[in-house]
This record gives C-alpha cells, sequence and structure tokens, in this order.
C-alpha cells in the first residue's frame, strides 16, 4: 500500500477547535490521510473544554498560554516551537483556521520548512490593519504563504482575488463553523445556568484587543444602561478571561441584579444559550457566523467587519464599541417587535454544514 500523507491540523483558541473540528473529523476518515493534531495551546481551559466536547485527543501539546500573554512573545515563543515540530513530524501538508497568532506562526513556519499551508476560513479581510488587531495581519500573512486557501464565501475569494491570489488555488468551501453547528445544534442541549424564564434573554460576549480600555469600558456602561432601563430582559455574560476583559467587565456589572456573569460556557451549553437568546450582542467572529444561521439577531460591537454578507441581508448590525448606539439599536430591538422580525429571519450565508468535506476534497484529489 502506497504511503499515507500526513496531515498535521494546528489549533490554539477556542474557534480554532470549534472550526476545525469538522475537518479532523472528515479526514480522519480517509484512507490515504494520517491525521495529526497539534495543540499550540495559545488559550488552555477553553481549548481543552471544545477538544474534549469533540473528542478530539492532540498528538502533540505546546502549553504555551501565559497569564495575559503578549503578542511578540506570544509570536517568538510560538515559532521556535514550532519549527522543532515541523522538523521532528515532517508533515506532508498543515492546516489551520483563521487570523490567531498560532495561525500566522503556523503559516511562516510551514513557509521556512517549504511544506505546503492550506489555509482554512481564507480571505477575510477588513482592509485595515488596526481593525480587528492583530487579526487583519495574521490573515494577510497565513493567506499569502497559503498553498490552498480555503474561502467561506464567493466574497472572501474575491479578496483574495483582489490581493493577486490564483484563482486555481482557491476554494469556495463555506464555513466549517456551520458544519459544527450543525453536528451539535439538534442534539439536546443543555445550558447549565438557571434563568428567568418570565425575562427575555440577552446573550453578551466580548474579546476584541483594539476595544481594551475605554471602548470597552463604554461596552460595560452600556450593557448597564440597557438592564437598569428594562427589568423585563436578564442579559447573560460569559466573560472572557483575558484580565482586561474579565477585570473591567466584573468592576462594573457585577452589582446588577438583572445581569448574569459567568465563566466562558462550554461550547454546547453556548449554542444552547444562543438558541435561548432573544438578542445577541457581540464582537466575536464566530458568533456572527452562528447567530444568523440560528435566526437570532446580532449587534456586532465594532465598527467594521470582515464579515459582510449577514450585514448586507440585514440580519447583523455594527453599533461600534459606541455607548449611545448601543443602547438606541439594542432598545429599538426590544421595543419593535417588527423590527426584530426583520433581522431575526434564520439565514446562513456562511455554510451548508459541508465545508469539511469540500476541503477534504481538494487534498484527496492532490495527493492522488
Ligand atoms: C485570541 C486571538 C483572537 C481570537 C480569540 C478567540 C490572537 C492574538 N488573539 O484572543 O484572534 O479571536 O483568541 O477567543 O491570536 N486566557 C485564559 N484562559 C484561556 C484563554 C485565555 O486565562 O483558556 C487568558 C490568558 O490570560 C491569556 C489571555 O486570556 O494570556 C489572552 O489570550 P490570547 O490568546 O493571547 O488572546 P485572546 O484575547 O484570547
Ligand atoms: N463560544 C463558546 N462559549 C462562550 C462563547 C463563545 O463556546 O462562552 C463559542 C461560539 O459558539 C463560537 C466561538 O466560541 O463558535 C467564538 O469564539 P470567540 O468569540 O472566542 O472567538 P472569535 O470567533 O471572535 O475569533
Amino acid at each position: 500500500m502506497e504511503k499515507k500523507k500526513k496531515v498535521l491540523c494546528v489549533m490554539g483558541t477556542r474557534p480554532e477547535a470549534i472550526k476545525m473540528a469538522p475537518v479532523i473529523r472528515a479526514l480522519k476518515q480517509q484512507p490515504w490521510a494520517e491525521v495529526r493534531v497539534l495543540a499550540t495551546a495559545q488559550h488552555r481551559h477553553m481549548l481543552d473544554q471544545v477538544l474534549s466536547f469533540f473528542d478530539i485527543e492532540p498528538d502533540i501539546d505546546l502549553n504555551i498560554m501565559r497569564p495575559n500573554q503578549a503578542l511578540t512573545a506570544l509570536t517568538a515563543r510560538l515559532l521556535l516551537e514550532l519549527d522543532d515540530v515541523l522538523l521532528s513530524e515532517k508533515p506532508d501538508v498543515v492546516l489551520a483556521q483563521g487570523d490567531t497568532t498560532t495561525v500566522m506562526t503556523a503559516a511562516l513556519a510551514c513557509f521556512y520548512h517549504r511544506i505546503p499551508f492550506g489555509h482554512v476560513e481564507a480571505g477575510l479581510r477588513t482592509w485595515d490593519m488596526q481593525n480587528p488587531f492583530p487579526e487583519e495581519a495574521n490573515r494577510v500573512i497565513a493567506g499569502r504563504l497559503a498553498r490552498w486557501h480555503f474561502a467561506p464565501t464567493d466574497s472572501s475569494r474575491q479578496n483574495l482575488l483582489r490581493e493577486g491570489m490564483s484563482d486555481a488555488d482557491i476554494v469556495v468551501t463555506g464555513n466549517t463553523v456551520i458544519d459544527a453547528l450543525l453536528m451539535t445544534a439538534s442534539k439536546e442541549l443543555e445550558l447549565g445556568i438557571s434563568l428567568d424564564n418570565t425575562k427575555r434573554l440577552v446573550l453578551v460576549t466580548s474579546h476584541r484587543r483594539e476595544n481594551f480600555g475605554e471602548p470597552f469600558r463604554n461596552i460595560c456602561r452600556a450593557l448597564k444602561m440597557l438592564s437598569e432601563r428594562n427589568p423585563d430582559i436578564q442579559i447573560l455574560y460569559p466573560v472572557h478571561p483575558n484580565p482586561n476583559v474579565r477585570d473591567v467587565a466584573h468592576e462594573i456589572l457585577s452589582d446588577c441584579s438583572n445581569i448574569i456573569l459567568c465563566e466562558p460556557l462550554d461550547y454546547a451549553p453556548f449554542i444552547a444559550a444562543m438558541k435561548r437568546a432573544y438578542l445577541i450582542i457581540s464582537d466575536s467572529g464566530g458568533v456572527q457566523e452562528e447567530a444568523p444561521a440560528l435566526g437570532k439577531p446580532v449587534l456586532v460591537l465594532r465598527e467594521e467587519t470582515e464579515r459582510p454578507e449577514a450585514v448586507e441581508m440585514g440580519v447583523v448590525k455594527l453599533v461600534g464599541p459606541n455607548y449611545q448606539r448601543i443602547v438606541a439599536e439594542a432598545q429599538h430591538l426590544l421595543d419593535d417587535s417588527s423590527a426584530y422580525a426583520e433581522m431575526a429571519r434564520g439565514i446562513s450565508p456562511y455554510g451548508d454544514g459541508k465545508a469539511a468535506e469540500r476541503i477534504v476534497n481538494v487534498l484527496r484529489e492532490h495527493f492522488a
């Protein structure tokens, strides 16, 4: 029998594990592929819970996370560790998803070792290096070095063409986040937090580095105002463990009677919370993709997005980290049922649940 091709799947943070899980599952069913999983553990706890939910046991774990890690040190440590792994593993191809420091360093290390790199969720752009920071730079670098671009939508394919990438190297696959969502959302899901059933649930997440400081304080003040003005809502906010977020969120919001601050939810309970929510307020990339598929309006705590499709369809709205706009737009959706219905239509511009299959087909044909 011909030797199997070694596919190394690299991941570091919670969303990467969620979005790579369907790819790993599909690859493991391929007779030609030897699948190896590398967790950089740029996130620790949040990564581990997703890996355990999807039953993924990393073959290599770099355990890289440090408290409040700085970008330069994180990048330097990752590059050195990845270098060792590539030397010892000698993969035929490396796959990584998205725009984190893990992904950018994986692409760069592969370039130095002349190992082909497949970029999952390729071509997302805001065309502004400061927003999101540092993700726009990370994905531009990863894209420039990639052998294959697995673009989630045609608009991400267009971005790559605009940057001069060859159309032959781009495949529009859909986003694997929808594969993961469909694998999960149909199951019986427990939220595990007791909520007041008489109140409408507003679900919140926030973690963007460019919002740290005053913009994030404004977000928290707006949530506080909404909670005081609307005793008929309950805000559930699983707080990101980054100290720049956690400390401020607890300082401003911990005394509000109808706001529940909790630890990051495990993936399945978080999907349960999204399904239960009336409205979602978030700066998360993944949530912008999942919520429209579940028919939940999202107010995005950013001034721009690399995911314009749902905004153009009118089911996601940008409100920035802007106190007045957050309060006004959320209040509008709480008060006006027809405006709410317009945004709660259940549209999935980001995929059909078959993205992983398409990615694996490209690799199978390449190695055939
Ligand atoms: C990272 C990514 C971001 C992605 C986000 C998803 C970079 C630079 N940032 O941001 O693109 O959208 O993950 O959530 O790649 N921490 C813990 N436990 C954990 C995870 C994080 O305590 O399980 C704390 C640590 O103090 C850590 C800090 O959060 O140092 C920041 O983690 P880091 O991965 O650098 O940045 P994120 O803000 O999580
Ligand atoms: N998520 C989760 N628990 C939470 C919040 C989010 O499991 O408490 C999931 C969510 O369903 C989505 C992903 O984490 O798939 C988004 O991750 P995050 O917002 O950290 O990163 P981003 O998508 O912005 O890179």
